[in-house]
Protein backbone atom coordinates (compact mmCIF):
# COMPACT_ATOMS: atom_id res chain seq x y z
CA UNK A 1 0.00 0.00 0.00
CA UNK A 2 2.67 2.84 0.92
CA UNK A 3 4.87 1.53 -2.39
CA UNK A 4 1.53 2.70 -4.11
CA UNK A 5 1.44 5.59 -2.78
CA UNK A 6 5.22 6.78 -3.02
CA UNK A 7 4.36 5.66 -6.60
CA UNK A 8 1.89 7.69 -7.20
CA UNK A 9 3.26 10.92 -5.51
CA UNK A 10 6.06 10.35 -7.63
CA UNK A 11 4.18 10.18 -10.97
CA UNK A 12 1.89 13.71 -10.04
CA UNK A 13 5.71 15.30 -9.80
CA UNK A 14 6.70 14.16 -12.49
CA UNK A 15 3.57 15.11 -14.67
CA UNK A 16 3.33 18.96 -13.42
CA UNK A 17 7.17 19.45 -13.68
CA UNK A 18 6.47 19.97 -17.41
CA UNK A 19 2.80 21.28 -17.48
CA UNK A 20 3.60 24.39 -15.69
CA UNK A 21 3.61 27.44 -17.82
CA UNK A 22 7.54 28.74 -18.51
CA UNK A 23 8.95 31.31 -16.40
CA UNK A 24 8.80 35.04 -17.99
CA UNK A 25 9.22 38.42 -16.95
CA UNK A 26 6.07 39.18 -19.36
CA UNK A 27 3.31 40.22 -17.59
CA UNK A 28 1.23 37.42 -19.48
CA UNK A 29 2.78 34.47 -17.51
CA UNK A 30 1.25 35.50 -14.11
CA UNK A 31 -1.75 36.46 -15.84
CA UNK A 32 -1.62 33.12 -17.44
CA UNK A 33 -0.81 31.26 -14.22
CA UNK A 34 -3.50 33.06 -12.38
CA UNK A 35 -6.36 32.26 -15.26
CA UNK A 36 -5.19 29.59 -17.22
CA UNK A 37 -4.50 26.64 -14.78
CA UNK A 38 -7.88 25.97 -13.25
CA UNK A 39 -9.13 23.87 -16.02
CA UNK A 40 -5.94 22.51 -17.50
CA UNK A 41 -2.33 22.34 -17.32
CA UNK A 42 -0.09 24.09 -19.87
CA UNK A 43 0.12 20.82 -21.51
CA UNK A 44 -2.62 22.05 -24.07
CA UNK A 45 0.00 25.19 -24.94
CA UNK A 46 2.87 23.03 -25.42
CA UNK A 47 0.35 21.07 -27.90
CA UNK A 48 0.30 23.90 -30.15
CA UNK A 49 2.95 24.26 -33.21
CA UNK A 50 5.74 26.42 -32.67
CA UNK A 51 5.20 28.43 -35.34
CA UNK A 52 1.64 29.08 -34.24
CA UNK A 53 1.32 32.82 -34.84
CA UNK A 54 0.19 36.06 -32.13
CA UNK A 55 -3.26 36.35 -33.47
CA UNK A 56 -4.01 32.59 -33.21
CA UNK A 57 -2.96 32.30 -29.67
CA UNK A 58 -5.00 35.89 -29.08
CA UNK A 59 -8.18 33.73 -30.92
CA UNK A 60 -7.12 30.61 -28.19
CA UNK A 61 -7.24 32.59 -25.24
CA UNK A 62 -10.66 34.33 -26.37
CA UNK A 63 -12.05 30.61 -27.03
CA UNK A 64 -11.39 30.16 -23.48
CA UNK A 65 -13.46 32.75 -22.39
CA UNK A 66 -16.53 31.15 -23.99
CA UNK A 67 -15.27 28.20 -21.97
CA UNK A 68 -15.20 30.19 -18.92
CA UNK A 69 -11.77 31.47 -18.58
CA UNK A 70 -11.97 35.02 -16.71
CA UNK A 71 -9.93 37.53 -18.58
CA UNK A 72 -10.25 40.66 -19.46
CA UNK A 73 -10.22 42.13 -22.72
CA UNK A 74 -6.83 43.66 -21.61
CA UNK A 75 -4.81 40.38 -20.36
CA UNK A 76 -6.07 38.50 -23.37
CA UNK A 77 -3.37 40.91 -25.64
CA UNK A 78 -1.09 40.36 -22.79
CA UNK A 79 -1.55 36.56 -22.05
CA UNK A 80 -1.27 36.00 -26.30
CA UNK A 81 1.49 37.94 -26.48
CA UNK A 82 3.41 35.73 -23.91
CA UNK A 83 1.73 32.53 -25.49
CA UNK A 84 3.28 33.77 -29.10
CA UNK A 85 6.96 34.35 -27.42
CA UNK A 86 6.79 31.20 -25.12
CA UNK A 87 5.38 28.21 -27.15
CA UNK A 88 4.86 30.23 -30.40
CA UNK A 89 5.82 32.09 -33.31
CA UNK A 90 7.63 34.82 -31.43
CA UNK A 91 9.39 32.42 -29.64
CA UNK A 92 13.52 33.95 -29.33
CA UNK A 93 16.23 32.12 -31.24
CA UNK A 94 18.74 30.94 -29.67
C1 LIG B 1 -13.11 27.10 -18.06
C2 LIG B 1 -12.11 26.11 -18.33
C3 LIG B 1 -10.87 26.55 -19.10
C4 LIG B 1 -10.03 27.59 -18.79
C5 LIG B 1 -10.07 28.54 -17.60
C6 LIG B 1 -9.01 27.58 -19.82
N1 LIG B 1 -9.21 26.57 -20.71
FE1 LIG B 1 -8.05 26.07 -22.31
N2 LIG B 1 -9.28 24.54 -22.77
C7 LIG B 1 -10.43 24.22 -22.08
C8 LIG B 1 -11.07 23.09 -22.75
C9 LIG B 1 -12.37 22.41 -22.30
C10 LIG B 1 -10.25 22.77 -23.85
C11 LIG B 1 -10.44 21.67 -24.89
C12 LIG B 1 -11.57 22.01 -25.81
C13 LIG B 1 -11.17 22.03 -27.24
O1 LIG B 1 -10.86 20.98 -27.77
O2 LIG B 1 -11.16 23.10 -27.86
C14 LIG B 1 -9.14 23.70 -23.84
C15 LIG B 1 -8.12 23.69 -24.78
C16 LIG B 1 -7.04 24.54 -24.79
C17 LIG B 1 -5.97 24.55 -25.78
C18 LIG B 1 -5.83 23.57 -26.93
C19 LIG B 1 -6.11 24.20 -28.24
C20 LIG B 1 -7.54 24.46 -28.51
O3 LIG B 1 -7.81 25.44 -29.21
O4 LIG B 1 -8.42 23.70 -28.05
C21 LIG B 1 -5.14 25.58 -25.46
C22 LIG B 1 -3.87 26.01 -26.17
C23 LIG B 1 -5.67 26.20 -24.26
N3 LIG B 1 -6.82 25.55 -23.89
C24 LIG B 1 -5.10 27.29 -23.64
C25 LIG B 1 -5.68 27.98 -22.57
C26 LIG B 1 -5.19 29.25 -22.06
C27 LIG B 1 -3.97 29.99 -22.59
C28 LIG B 1 -6.01 29.60 -21.02
C29 LIG B 1 -5.97 30.89 -20.23
C30 LIG B 1 -6.36 32.08 -20.96
C31 LIG B 1 -7.01 28.54 -20.88
N4 LIG B 1 -6.78 27.59 -21.84
C32 LIG B 1 -7.99 28.53 -19.90
C33 LIG B 1 -10.90 24.81 -20.94
C34 LIG B 1 -10.36 25.92 -20.30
Amino acid sequence: MKIFAILMLLLAGAASANETYKPSTLPGYQLAVNSCTRCHSAQFAEMQSPSTPRAEWEATVKKMRKFGAQVSDEDVLAIAEYLAQAYGAEKPKP
